[in-house]
């Protein structure tokens, strides 16, 4: 069984580029989501369910373990020193990292996706996105986060579920480890993922249907019209983790949506952290993601916590998606 230490270094020889940060700052972040791990399986034991009282700069009222993963892996990725900024969704400016003057490399990064599932014992999450350095010649600023995701050198996501699992890809294909807690190891556990091309799985919230656009209500009902041959009705499947959500879409087939809705009028995931990152695995696992109308890779960031809307998964379920957001609305 390989581990993950073991898998960087041989696939470091596919970076002509790299003199091995880029693989040193890919270990230090599994390092950091095994701790994460560990503290999430005894979350009910120790101080870390519940609110802080804090809002973070989403308006959102951050819990416990947001607050603690996002110190873990800003501390793991200060002190690899091959990072020299990270941009947070718990922390409302780039942190620059003390000491990181020389480090290539800046890091986007969701600490614990699907807040609200903590207290209650459901899956969660960590997403990270990493981009080479604009100019080693000039301070790191905000512009060295606000690339396209076509320029993402690496991206992955950590899974707190039944087991914890590591997904991650430095743009050849998509690689899946387990979590061994006998050995503390993450260990290959699937190769090469591939998304199917189409599938019986949407995802999205559906409370939410009043405020959707025409386009995405025109596809809920598709989806859930008779038809057999192609599989439908589909099944609905939302756990409110879009790490839970994209995973088990990624490996059955389907398809997960945020779209805009009146209350986010840009959607509520964040384009650096969430749908940057996810965007990438899918298209590396072969599927497609999109805000409705463009390639999400492509969109030019502005913002650090900018809003997007999201449509990801298996090609043919995100095209047909697009197809109805074109023609209705
Ligand atoms: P986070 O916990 O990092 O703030 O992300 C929450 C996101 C995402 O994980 C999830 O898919 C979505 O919010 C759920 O939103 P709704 O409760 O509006 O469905
Ligand atoms: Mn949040
Ligand atoms: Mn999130
Ligand atoms: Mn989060």
């Amino acid at each position: 069984m390989q581990t993950l230490g073991q898998f960087i270094i041989e696939k470091q020889a596919d970076f002509a580029f790299a003199k091995g940060e880029l693989s040193r700052l890919l270990r230090d972040i599994g390092i950091a989501a095994k701790i994460v791990s560990r503290e999430v399986n005894k979350a009910g034991l120790m101080n870390i369910y519940g609110e802080t009282g804090d809002v973070n700069v989403q308006g959102e009222r951050q819990k416990g373990l947001d607050v603690f993963a996002n110190e873990h892996f800003i501390s793991a990725l200060s002190s690899g020193g091959e990072c020299c900024a990270v941009a947070s969704e718990e922390v409302n400016e780039l942190i620059i990292i003390p000491g990181g003057e020389k480090a290539k490399y800046v890091v986007c990064i969701d600490p614990l996706d699907g807040s609200a599932n903590i207290d209650v014992n459901v899956g969660v999450g960590t997403i990270f996105s990493i981009y080479r350095r604009l100019d080693l010649s000039v301070p790191v600023g905000v512009a060295d986060v606000l690339q396209q995701g076509i320029c993402q050198v690496a991206a992955g996501y950590v899974v707190y579920g039944s087991s914890t699992m590591l997904v991650y890809t430095t743009g050849k294909g998509v690689n899946g480890f387990t979590l061994d807690p006998s050995i503390g190891e993450f260990c290959l556990s699937h190769p090469g993922m591939r998304i199917p091309a189409s599938g019986s799985i949407y995802s999205i919230n559906e409370g939410n249907y009043v405020h959707f656009p025409d386009g995405v209500k025109r596809f809920i009902k598709f989806a859930q019209q008779e038809n057999f041959s192609s599989g439908r009705p589909f099944t609905s499947r939302y756990i409110g983790s879009m790490v839970a959500d994209v995973h088990r879409n990624l490996i059955l087939g389907g398809i997960y949506l945020y779209p805009s809705t009146s209350a986010y009028p840009d959607g509520k995931l964040r384009l650096l952290y969430e749908c940057n990152p996810m965007a990438m695995i899918i298209e590396q696992a072969g599927g497609k993601a999109s805000d409705g109308f463009r390639r999400i890779l492509e969109i030019q960031p502005t913002a650090i916590h900018q809003r997007c809307p999201v449509f990801c998964g298996s090609a043919e379920l995100v095209e047909k998606a697009e197809l109805l957001m074109h023609w209705h609305s």
